[in-house]
């Protein structure tokens, strides 16, 4: 039995395509999320301790952001320049020093409890390693069924069915529901945290590095399946990458980091054809302009599309057996 995970972008029962996310914002001239002024400080190891407060650096200092309806805004900048505690403040894994969070015109710097809790499920986050992000000793299907558990919501159609219709939808075997993480590939372990992360029908996603650790052509399949995904469901990405020829595939907008900063932020062409920051200007000037295994790989997947109608990528090893 080796059904071939096609089906994703044709199905009509989609659970997480049932209501449509971002259609609160889509008229309105809000973002869809507002950062101002974010500020997260850490205590210097070792200073401190019974005698006096630690010192503390600023890891995010000042930081202010906009994720419209339906775009993707790519964060890039140099390991430790503060992306990952952005992304952590933003979807209020971890609370801001100060500063402030907008979501759909409603605080949730400060949110607790059931307000806390609706920001949670409108809000997810796809991390870069799909192993240490899963539940090894869960199945396919209580993971992806989590959130919605967490959220105190039934599952529509019952886990299995609702499981297996998202993975379809990501590109994974169905009847693959019962087994565990360690049992798929890196680029079939992500395509599950991406289900997971659909399960609640987010309106933003926050995907840290999600493309980072996987080989060229699977992360040229997973940034196609997270493009469709976007364009199905209109919900946005906060797309953190240190790999400049991925937020090119991806970014509709570009904000530059450095030292917990914002130096720089526009248009995706705008930034890259006509950077206007020196730190900017040396980041680029590391990437190669044209990747050949890039564009291998997008050939492939058009020619895949084009002979399967319906299908986005091209198979990746191991994605059916
Ligand atoms: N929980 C923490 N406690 C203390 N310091 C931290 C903590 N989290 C992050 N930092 C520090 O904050 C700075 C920014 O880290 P962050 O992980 O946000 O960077 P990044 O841009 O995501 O880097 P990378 O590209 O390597 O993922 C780093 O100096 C890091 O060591
Ligand atoms: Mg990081």
């Amino acid at each position: 039995m080796s059904t071939t995970s096609t089906g994703a972008g044709t199905d009509t029962v989609a659970p997480a395509a049932a209501s449509a996310p971002a259609a609160a914002t889509a008229h309105s001239a809000e973002p869809l999320l507002r950062a101002t002024d974010l500020v997260k400080e850490f205590a210097v190891p070792g200073t401190g301790g019974l005698l006096g407060r630690a010192d503390t650096f600023r890891a995010v200092d000042g930081v202010s952001l906009e994720v419209r309806a339906r775009e993707t805004l790519a964060l890039v900048g140099e390991s430790g320049s503060g992306k990952s505690t952005t992304a952590r403040l933003v979807a209020r894994l971890a609370d801001a020093t100060s500063g402030e969070v907008v979501f759909d015109g409603e605080p949730v710097t400060r949110a607790k409890g059931e307000r806390l809790r609706r920001f949670r499920s409108e809000v997810q986050v796809v991390f870069q390693d799909p192993y240490s992000s899963l539940n090894p000793r869960h199945t396919v299907e209580r993971i992806v069924t989590a959130p919605l558990v967490y959220q105190g919501r039934k599952v529509p159609g019952g886990t299995t069915a609702f499981t297996q219709q998202l993975m379809e939808r990501v590109g994974l075997d169905p009847d693959h529901h019962r087994r565990y993480p360690s049992q798929f590939s890196g680029g079939q372990a992500q395509r599950i945290g991406i289900a997971r992360a659909l399960a609640v029908s987010p309106r933003l996603v926050v995907c840290d590095e999600a493309v980072s650790a996987l080989d060229v052509s699977v992360q040229a399949q997973i940034i196609n399946l997270l493009r469709r995904l976007q364009r199905e469901e209109g919900f946005s990405y906060l797309f953190i990458a240190h790999d400049l020829a991925v937020v090119r595939q991806i970014a509709d907008r570009v904000a530059v980091m450095s030292k917990g900063r914002i130096v720089e932020q526009g248009g995706r062409d705008a930034v890259f054809d006509d950077p206007q920051h020196e730190y900017t200007r040396t980041l680029l000037s590391a990437v190669p302009r044209i990747r050949p295994e890039w564009e291998r790989a997008r050939r492939e997947a058009a020619e895949a599309r084009a002979a399967a109608p319906g299908e986005t990528s091209a198979p990746e090893e191991g994605t059916t057996a």
